[in-house]
């Protein structure tokens, strides 16, 4: 079984409905650890060797979040910034990340049908993550087809329960090595 990293990231969690409920089912699964961003680092100062260490003992990262402008919380991209250092995760000698798989799980206020052309966020989800798909290309990882919750704001005890099931899914589905990639199909 591969070992999945969940790198958490929610800077108002006391408030968080949604991933609340995920990460505690990421929490049940055996072959994954759920590592909380904000909660290990309320200042930003991140501990770039230990995110590595971390990195390198699992097989795949799932970078799991609210979707914030479109983008992730401000600690994730830091984390990518530092992290991700050159002849580590990529360039000469770079190779620690390769062969691994990235992935995300978010969580998005808009419907599923605003993230298309014809919706009020034109760009579908895949197009918007562009920036990880690549950087995980970038790092010779594979990028996994995201987990998403759309509505989120909206979703009532029954929906909710419904996505964490989907959640528990999609991670056994990483851990068993049957997730499905984005990186050799087109957008
Ligand atoms: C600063 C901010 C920016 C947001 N940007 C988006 C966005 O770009 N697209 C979207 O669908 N929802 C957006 N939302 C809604 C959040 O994604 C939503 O509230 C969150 O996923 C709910 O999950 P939670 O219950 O874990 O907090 C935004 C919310 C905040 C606070």
């Amino acid at each position: 079984m591969a070992k999945v990293l969940v790198v958490f990231a929610h800077p108002a969690f006391q408030r968080s409905r949604v991933n609340r409920a995920l990460v505690k089912v990421a929490e049940s699964i055996e072959d994954v650890t759920v590592h909380d961003l904000y909660e290990t680092y309320p200042d930003f100062l991140i501990d770039v060797r230990d995110e590595q260490k971390l990195m390198e003992e699992h097989d795949a990262v799932v970078i799991q979040h609210p979707f914030f402008w479109y983008s992730s919380p401000a600690l994730v991209k830091e984390w990518l910034d530092l992290v991700l250092e050159y002849r580590w995760a990529y360039g000469e000698g770079g190779d620690r990340l390769k062969g691994k798989i990235l992935a995300q799980a978010i969580s998005a206020g808009g419907p599923e049908d605003a993230y298309r052309r014809e919706g009020s966020n034109f760009f579908t989800v895949r197009e918007l993550l562009a920036p990880y798909e690549q950087t995980a290309r970038l790092c010779g990882m594979g990028y996994a087809q995201a987990f998403t919750v759309h509505g989120a704001n909206d979703l009532n005890p029954a929906a909710l329960a419904e996505c964490s099931q989907r959640y528990a899914s999609w991670l056994s589905a990483l851990c068993d090595g049957s997730a499905p990639l984005w990186l050799d199909s087109p957008l």
